[in-house]
């Protein structure tokens, strides 16, 4: 027998009793006459105790482990006279009469703490090592509950859990492909699914009528915090079902999550909010209502008074940010220095100070007199402490940089707290999206979202107008999930396949084996599918995907670790029938 115990469980009820504990030596002490050893495995650490007086050799063979050597080590448990109590085993000690090493260790590139000096990209290369750290180990630790309390939920309410094959045909939803040759038909690919999408809806043609699976998608896109090429969805589908059934049973799911990993108790239903507030009043389809803020539309209000920059604007919009009119110069200067950043484009920041002395300033006040400002000022809802910062320009950009002007101040005041979740359900997405480039819609969710029964009539005279029976599961401003109700109607699908453009044969070459299955008998349906990664990375607490999923990949889509996207041998192209043309 390797070990009796683990190096987490050991306490008072144990002391006396001989045990056999293994694990990797996280430290060691060398205090004199006495050697500490601690030793670590997954389930904690425990104090070893050699003691140079009674055993000389096993002290001086302790005293030679270096970090991360596997040992075994054999003895007795007694209290300890110097208690930590702030570990589990912090009471008591082993008092080691045999020690073996199982294997030794090179020394690790960086240290195994809580906080260590590895540099991110030393760590992926180690990954293992980086999972033996207690934050990135108990990260994988929530995850793993939080896959078996999905699947506890989703079966107790009758969800069959199916797999879906991984080598598919493209799936349309809005990424690129990563595709995969063929070798036995040399010139053809299969696509990894950027999710299960067709397949789900037929398991629905199959009658399976409530279907879940936690599974990978693929999509090759440009990566962030929260997007990784290779991601995980707790993906849904339900037959004879209207949105109101998917938001109850999924708000349900949400809520029994939050309640078992979090110990948080929703009693209220989660907002809906339509996506046309959303964008007015926080500029996103994703608001991270931990806070206000929201948007005033003041574009009419300040026309009118010869300043160019708000006379020619087609949207001028404002937000309030309490207790702030003490900014600096050098605090606003940023702000405006922040805004005008190219990836959010706004030429500058006009703002107001409503001191807290009643009195009033503004960067405008060759244009403005203390009425118009206090007029301003009350129709933004403000009060004396307040800073109002005003951008103006182009409809849609300026109320996406106001979005991550609003977004800044929030993370600056503080109110963008850890602990707290806001979830809310953004309904009524557009149907289409229209694209300048191609000069085409195209599908803002995927091609089978229903459109909103109301404005089916809408489809061929003014398409952009059309609302979708989508939805998105917002959190924190982060979208958790996103689904709709699906086309189960041929001539609506024939529809919207005009409206975006397919000819039949297109239509039927991509997608002929979903309007094939429609023709025998497709049940009304819809579904959902949930980020698995981003609910993990909400429940622990953090930004970052990555350190929720055991070995990720970088910000340019590379394991590091396996050294990978890598060159294949001249052999393996040959029988794909394959060349690598040369860079020019
Ligand atoms: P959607 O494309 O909205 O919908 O994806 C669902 C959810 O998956 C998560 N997600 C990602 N997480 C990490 N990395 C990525 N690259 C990434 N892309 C998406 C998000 C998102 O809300 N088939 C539809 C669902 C449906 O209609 O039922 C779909 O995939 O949290």
């Amino acid at each position: 027998m390797y070990r009796t115990n683990t190096c987490g469980e050991l306490n008072m009820n144990f002391t006396g009793q001989d045990v056999i504990l293994c694990g990797w030596v996280q430290k060691s002490r060398d205090l004199g006459g006495m050697t500490f050893v601690d030793l670590r495995d997954r389930y904690g650490i425990t104090q070893l105790v050699f003691n140079m007086e009674t055993n000389k050799d096993l002290c001086e063979k302790a005293r030679k482990l270096g970090r991360e050597f596997v040992v075994q080590a054999k003895g007795k448990v007694k209290e300890r006279s110097n208690k930590n109590l702030k570990i589990q085993t912090g009471e008591i000690e082993i008092d080691v009469l045999e020690l073996n090493i199982l294997n030794r260790s090179e020394l690790p590139p960086f240290t195994i703490e809580d906080e260590t000096d590895g540099g991110e990209e030393l760590r992926m290369k180690y990954r293992y090592l980086d999972l033996r750290r207690n934050s990135v180990k108990n990260n994988i630790i929530l995850r793993h509950k939080l896959s078996q309390e999905v699947r506890k939920y989703m079966d107790s309410i009758g969800f069959i859990e199916v797999e879906t094959p991984v080598l598919i045909k493209s799936t349309p939803e809005g990424a690129r492909d990563f595709v995969v040759p063929s070798r036995m038909q040399p010139g053809t690919f299969y696509a990894l699914p950027q999710s299960p999408q067709t397949l789900k809806q037929l398991l629905m043609v199959a009658g399976f009528d409530k279907y879940f699976q936690i599974v990978k998608c693929f999509r090759d896109e440009d990566l962030r915090a929260d997007r990784q090429p290779e991601f995980s969805q707790i993906d849904c589908e339900m037959s004879f079902v209207e949105r109101n059934d998917i938001l109850e049973t999924f708000e349900g799911l949400a809520k029994y999550l939050f309640k078992q990993i979090r110990g948080i108790e929703f009693k209220e239903p989660f907002l809906r909010l339509p996506y046309s507030d959303a964008m007015e009043f926080y500029g996103s389809d994703k608001p991270d209502l931990r806070f206000g803020m929201r948007f005033t539309d003041i574009t009419e209000n300040v026309k009118g008074h010869d300043f160019a920059v708000f006379d020619s604007s087609e949207y001028t919009g404002g937000i309030c940010a309490e207790g702030c009119s003490e900014y600096t110069r050098k605090q606003i200067d940023e702000l405006t220095e922040f805004v005008r950043k190219p990836q959010l484009g706004a030429k500058g920041l006009v703002y107001i100070r409503y001191n807290t002395d009643g009195s009033i300033k503004s960067s405008v006040d060759k244009f403005y007199t203390t009425e118009d400002l206090m007029r301003l000022a009350v129709t933004m809802k403000a009060k004396p402490g307040d800073l109002i910062m005003i951008l103006a320009g182009d409809k849609k950009r300026t109320l996406s940089a106001l979005s991550e002007l609003r977004l800044e101040m929030g993370t600056r005041l503080g109110l963008r707290k850890k602990d707290i979740f806001i979830p809310l359900w953004v309904v009524d997405f557009p149907l289409l999206e229209w694209d300048e480039e191609t000069k085409r819609f195209y599908a803002m969710h995927h091609p089978f979202t229903s459109p909103n029964p109301e404005d089916i009539n809408l489809m061929e005279s003014d398409p952009g107008k059309v609302r979708a029976n989508a939805y998105d599961l917002v959190i924190n401003g982060v979208e958790i999930g996103g689904g709709s109700i699906r086309i189960h109607d041929a001539a609506v699908q024939k529809l919207m396949f005009k409206v975006l453009g397919f000819t039949d044969e297109e239509a039927n070459e991509q997608f002929g084996f979903l309007l094939n299955a429609f023709k025998f008998g497709a049940p009304p349906h819809g579904g959902i599918a949930f980020g698995f990664d981003r609910w993990a990375a909400m429940f622990g607490g953090q930004d970052s995907i990555r350190d929720f999923i055991a070995f990720p990949k970088n910000n340019s889509g590379r394991d590091v670790m396996l050294d990978t996207p890598a060159k294949i041998s001249v052999k393996q192209l040959a029988e794909l029938q394959l060349s690598i043309g040369n860079k020019k």
